[in-house]
């Protein structure tokens, strides 16, 4: 089965609008207004959508979150059954701060295709498309570093490796200072960090490291429509993360999971640029009501036009929105 390629139409709307609402936030040092808009924008966008879509990664629980929380079903309830992730503003503190790369993103995928992931932190792997077994979230970084480079017939020295600048990552950073691997350390956003790895362009051949376990999710669903690899370990470090963890149904809490197992199926996903990107431009003013957005686009089952980046001139009703 493959959604429909009008939801494409429809979700690029989505996140357009959510986009230019949380864009009238930027630069004001407020993240939860900034977030809040783009919730408000987003639920009710989707709400219009002829579907019944059940979030599954979404802004919390119902009482840590009263607006896309995870269970909340959407839709009119006149269509298909999807499963969505959504991540209304990724990247709260570059909305706040005016800096590049906020992003709204969504995924949808058909009903019970999405992993269900709770809120903890995740390990992450990412490379373009690979050998079965060369790069292993498993491994250390020396062997998944000269594998690649044995991969590509290159030294280590010549590879490049993304990751959040954390102090989590210190041993790590270590590691590839001594393999003389380029390293760029990004302050926020890996859902942006992991698919940098989509394009030789963008100058990474690896993503590594602990970020959001939902961003893990909603960036998966991108990659696998550009045939990359992925994995990723969700850290459960404390009784209560455990607690939910098997609420949801997962038993192993050390399992790694291939990107397969995180998204089945077919999927869209839209992320669209609030303030600009490596490779788009935030929202643009055109005149009161309307708005320029750029959205990465990517939709598995329709590969004509996706992946792709979509221009687009919204129409935008202060009053509605
Ligand atoms: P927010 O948009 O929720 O602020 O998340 C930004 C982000 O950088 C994510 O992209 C990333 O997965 C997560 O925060 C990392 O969390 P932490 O800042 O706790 O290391």
């Amino acid at each position: 089965m493959t959604i429909d390629k009008k939801y494409v139409d429809q979700i690029i709307n989505v996140t357009s609008k959510a986009a230019i609402a949380s864009s009238f936030q930027v630069g004001k040092k407020n993240k939860i207004a900034a977030d809040q808009a783009a919730v408000d924008s987003m639920r009710q966008e989707l709400n219009k959508i002829n579907m019944t879509g059940e979030i599954v990664i979404g802004e919390g629980s119902l009482d840590e979150a009263p607006m896309l929380y995870t269970g909340e079903i959407l839709g009119n309830n006149n269509g298909p059954k999807f499963d969505i992730a959504v991540d209304p503003l990724e990247g709260t503190n570059f909305a706040a701060n005016n800096l590049p790369g906020a992003l709204s993103v969504i995924t949808i995928a058909e009903k019970d295709n999405l992993f269900k992931a709770p809120e903890t932190y995740m390990n992450k792997i990412a490379t373009a498309k690979v050998e079965k077994g060369l790069v292993d979230l498993d491994y250390s970084i020396k062997k998944n570093i000269n594998n690649l480079a044995d991969y590509k017939n290159t030294d280590p020295s010549n590879l490049s490796a993304c990751m959040l600048d954390r102090p989590r990552h210190k041993k790590m950073i270590e590691e590839l200072k001594k393999l003389k691997v380029k390293i760029t350390l990004i302050r926020d956003g890996d859902v942006a960090g992991a698919l940098l790895v989509t394009k030789p362009s963008y100058g990474i051949d690896i993503f590594l490291g602990i970020g959001g376990g939902p961003e893990g999710v909603l960036a998966a669903a991108a990659l696998d429509a550009y045939d990359c690899h992925f994995q990723g370990k969700f850290i459960f470090d404390n009784e209560n993360d455990i607690k939910i963890a098997k609420t949801m149904g997962i038993i192993d809490l050390n399992k790694k999971y291939d990107l397969k197992e995180i998204v089945k199926g077919d999927a869209i996903f839209c992320a669209t640029a609030i303030t600009d990107t490596l490779s788009m431009k935030g929202v643009q003013v055109k005149t009161k009501n309307s708005f320029t957005t750029e959205t990465l686009v990517t939709h598995k089952s329709s590969k004509t036009n996706y992946p792709g980046i979509e221009k687009r001139d919204i129409i935008f009703d202060h009053n509605q929105n």
